[in-house]
């Protein structure tokens, strides 16, 4: 299991600056846990890593933000959802996230297992357990190969 304590929201933020350098064109990222876990302070670091230039804000009542990123591993948009308000799985379907993968984005969906049935091919998956005060802890398995797992092994000991 990749684990990784983070102590404040600064710190869960880090750690998605840093899961960013993992990332390739056409992922999709399931993040899951409780209300208030922090999905949407890790996506903001995630955010940052990707060079979006742009505040991130939660996607709640939008469900999809899209933006532009600038870097160089060839992921040109994020898309950030947020599917915890959706009614039925059909609903997500018509967001058709997948296919907003394929075209050079990354995805990243909050509540992300409540979709997971919808992907076929395989995802990442990041959960946060919240713990005492303000530490929660990140973990990250699914789809990850051989040079994934090293780069995630050295972003647990970041
Ligand atoms: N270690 C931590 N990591 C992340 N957030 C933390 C941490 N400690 C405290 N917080 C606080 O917890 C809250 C997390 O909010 P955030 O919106 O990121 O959660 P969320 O999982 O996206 O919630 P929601 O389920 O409503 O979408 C923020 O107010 C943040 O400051
Ligand atoms: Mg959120």
């Amino acid at each position: 299991m990749i684990e990784r304590r983070c102590a404040s929201d600064t710190a869960t933020q880090r750690a998605g600056e840093q899961f960013a350098r993992v990332l390739r064109p056409g992922d999709i990222v399931l993040l899951s846990g409780h209300l208030g876990a922090g999905k949407t302070t890790f996506t903001k670091g995630v955010a940052t890593g990707l060079g979006v230039l742009e505040r991130v804000t939660s996607p709640t009542f939008t469900m999809v933000r899209e933006h532009e990123c600038h870097n160089d591993a060839g992921i040109r948009t994020l898309q950030h959802c947020d599917v915890y308000r959706v009614e039925s799985l059909a609903e997500v379907l018509d967001l058709d996230l997948a296919e907003l993968a394929e075209e050079s984005a990354v995805v990243v969906i909050e509540w992300g297992e409540l979709a997971e049935s919808l992907f076929g091919r395989e995802v990442l998956r990041v959960d946060i357990e919240i713990g005492d005060d303000e530490a929660r802890t990140l973990r990250v398995d699914g789809s990850i190969d051989e040079p994934r797992r090293s780069a995630l092994k050295e972003w647990a000991n970041a």
